[in-house]
């Protein structure tokens, strides 16, 4: 049957004590509310309408077009919330999924199973419940003596009964969309002043109609974030399954637990990471590389067998067999060919560094192309910078760079030539002549 999703997005979230609206939080670098929506596309197989209020634009802004829109003006509760979607629902006839954006973990399978149930339920509504000893402050769910549902109730509501019940509203919902609407029109304020979705469960029951609550599968799908505290536990459960998701497919990882993986990463078999190792973006690693410890690399390209050990990398490129660490940044831009090396407090930003090209120590690389097998000496500085604009350095094929030569841009050095310790070079160097000195002079021109 017809499918579609509505995503609740339009509470501030105040026990997150935070002017961030609680459903742009990022989890695991994303903003919380993109995992149900995107969670809600996958199983229906259409952008989901999601119900926006507090911080509207700004939600909005974040989820893009990845959804569609409608606003709850006044936060008056989760029924009144849904109900907000009538008027865009009103010629769609199939089944209603109804998720808060706080429950990031809610599987694409358990939702589509949920939807299935719903498929076959006679009665109009489907929900899914979770048991456990800890209530987290959801609604419990009150079963009759067979084990039928009768009501959700809230915690703020409940009998002392009530509230020793150990199975909870989980906050997904499969509704036929022709009941939902009219029953939410009955919904009564509660005492708190809000209009409950989970009043609905009640009335279908008063009509005699049969309301199926099925058990999530994995408990920590039932993870929702209502606190700073709740967020931190759901970001060590998502990292967790990411984790485990890349370790099946062949990386390994010495102490997962240290690991950081967001979403949007991709890895290849047979790389291992260190303690302390974040990856970020839209980076992708090869494979037979060793990551970290203590690496972070953001939206980076690190081809096969890299080594790369206590570094900062972003929106870099690397080829394969580069080596690098401790301690190099690489920043925008910067783009390394097979078999280069860079050894300790290094940073390159949009440069071009040649095959077998090596920049041991010390150096500063921006705006340079250079060509392979150079030798960038110990605390060589491309001064690239006049205080106005950028200027670029070139460096030909197997060039030597002396330790601290200046490189004053825009300044060309040719094929084989090199530069003595400590040379201020403002003028180029022909290919294959040696200059030293402050301003650097030629000391031999090539082939004398
Ligand atoms: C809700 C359920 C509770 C369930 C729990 C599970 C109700 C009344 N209670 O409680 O039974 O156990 O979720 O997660 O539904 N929202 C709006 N507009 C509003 C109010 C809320 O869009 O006017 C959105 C929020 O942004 C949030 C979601 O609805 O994403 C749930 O609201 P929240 O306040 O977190 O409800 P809970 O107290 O967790
Ligand atoms: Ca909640």
């Amino acid at each position: 049957m017809e499918t579609i999703a509505i995503i609740l997005a339009a509470g501030q979230g105040t026990r997150m004590k935070s002017i961030l609206p609680k459903v742009l939080h990022p989890l695991l670098g994303r903003p919380l509310a993109a995992y149900s929506v995107e969670m809600a596309a996958l199983v229906c197989g259409r952008p989901p309408l999601v119900v926006v209020g507090h911080g509207a634009g700004q939600v909005r802004q974040a989820l893009g077009a990845s959804a569609r829109y409608v606003v709850q003006a006044e936060q008056l509760g989760t029924g009144h919330a849904v109900l907000q979607a009538e008027v865009e629902l009103a010629d769609f006839a199939g089944l209603v999924l109804i998720i808060s954006a706080d429950m990031p973990l809610l599987r694409a399978e358990t939702i589509a199973a949920l939807a299935q149930t719903q498929a076959s339920n006679p009665g109009p509504l489907s929900l899914l419940t979770v048991s456990g000893p800890d209530p987290r402050g959801f609604g419990r769910i009150v079963r009759d003596a067979d084990g039928g549902v009768l009501a959700i109730v809230e915690e703020a509501q409940a009998t002392p009964a009530q509230l020793a019940i150990r199975e909870y509203n989980v906050g997904a919902y499969c509704a036929c969309s022709a009941w939902l609407w009219q029953a939410l029109k009955k919904v009564k304020r509660s005492p708190k002043g809000e209009y409950y979705l989970t009043d609905i469960v009640q009335l279908a029951v008063e009509e005699g109609q049969a309301v199926v609550a099925s058990p999530v599968a994995e408990p920590v799908e039932a993870l929702g974030i209502n606190t700073r505290a709740h967020l931190a536990e759901a970001t060590a459960a998502i990292r967790a399954r990411v984790n485990l998701r890349w370790m099946e497919a062949g990386v390994a990882m010495i102490d997962p637990g240290q690991v950081y993986i967001e979403p949007g990463v991709t890895l290849a078999p047979d790389t291992t990471l260190w303690p302390g190792t974040y990856l970020k973006g839209s980076t992708s690693i090869g494979s037979g590389c060793v990551i970290g410890p203590d690496t972070i690399i953001e939206s980076s390209t690190v081809g096969n067998d890299c080594r790369i050990l206590s570094s900062v990398l972003e929106f870099a490129t690397l080829e394969d067999h580069v080596e690098m660490g401790p301690f190099c940044h690489l920043r925008k831009g910067a783009h390394l060919a097979s078999h280069v090396h860079m050894g300790n407090f290094g940073e390159v930003k949009d440069s071009y560094l040649g095959e077998g090209t090596k920049m041991g120590h010390f150096s500063y690389i921006g705006n340079a192309s250079i060509e392979g097998n150079v030798n960038i000496g110990a605390g060589t500085i491309t001064c690239n910078y006049d205080g106005e604009q950028k200027h670029p350095t070139e460096i030909g094929e197997g060039a030597f760079i002396g330790s601290d030569t200046m490189l004053v841009a825009p300044v060309k050095i040719g094929k084989g030539a090199r530069t003595g310790a400590g040379s201020v070079v403002n003028r180029d160097v022909a290919p294959g002549d040696v200059v030293v000195g402050v301003p650097a002079r030629p000391l031999r021109k090539a082939g004398k």
